[in-house]
């Protein structure tokens, strides 16, 4: 399952989540996407409110099947996204299953951001995230500068090579996954 992006129509993260959820398709898995704007339909996470919204409901159900994760985000003033926290936060339900969290699963990340600082700090924080939630972020984080780099051709595809290496990879990494007995 993918979950990220901004608002915005071309949202570089969302695009470049979904390139990494095709290439897994392409090798026989079974996708779903939270991009943006279904993100922005989550209300503001409140602990002391047990109800949840359909939309909660199944977000939190599609990483509770998921047998592997993509989490993208820009980075916004150095970190990631508040709309991407938002739903993270909302994976706190996940706290009392047999496998909590992300654990067992790999977790791919995506960052793009206008500066090489903000993707990496971003991407250092999603890791720290994924690790404080059991997950197992890949070796390969995909961070690309939406200044510097041209990612997309006109037609929407790939147009880096580098970016298109590094998602395969990643989605390599998540497909090719398996946990060791007893870890
Ligand atoms: C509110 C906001 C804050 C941002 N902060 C940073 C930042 O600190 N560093 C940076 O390199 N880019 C920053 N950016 C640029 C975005 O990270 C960049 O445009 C990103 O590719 C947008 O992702 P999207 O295409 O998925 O919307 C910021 C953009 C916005 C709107």
């Amino acid at each position: 399952m993918g979950l990220g992006g901004t608002f915005r129509q071309a949202s570089s993260s969302e695009r470049i989540v979904r390139a990494v959820l095709a290439e897994c398709a392409a090798v026989g898995a079974e996708t779903v996407m939270f991009d943006g704007p279904a993100l922005a339909g989550l209300p503001h996470f409140n602990p002391e409110k047990p109800d949840r919204t359909p939309e909660e409901q199944a977000l939190v159900e599609a990483v509770r099947g998921a047998d592997g994760i993509v989490i993208g985000s820009p980075g916004y003033h150095g970190g990631y996204s508040g709309l991407v926290k938002n739903a993270i936060d909302l994976l706190e339900d996940l706290r009392g299953d047999p496998r909590v969290y992300f654990e067992g699963r790999p977790v791919g990340l995506v960052v793009t951001a206008a500066g090489w600082q903000a993707c990496g700090t971003t991407l250092s924080a999603l890791r720290d995230v994924v690790h404080a939630m059991r997950g197992w972020p890949t070796p390969v984080g995909v961070a690309v500068n939406s200044v510097e780099q041209k990612p997309f051709a006109p037609d929407g595809s790939l147009a880096d090579d580098g970016i298109a290496a590094a998602v395969r990879a990643q989605a390599r990494q998540i497909m090719g996954f398996r946990m060791e007995a007893g870890a």
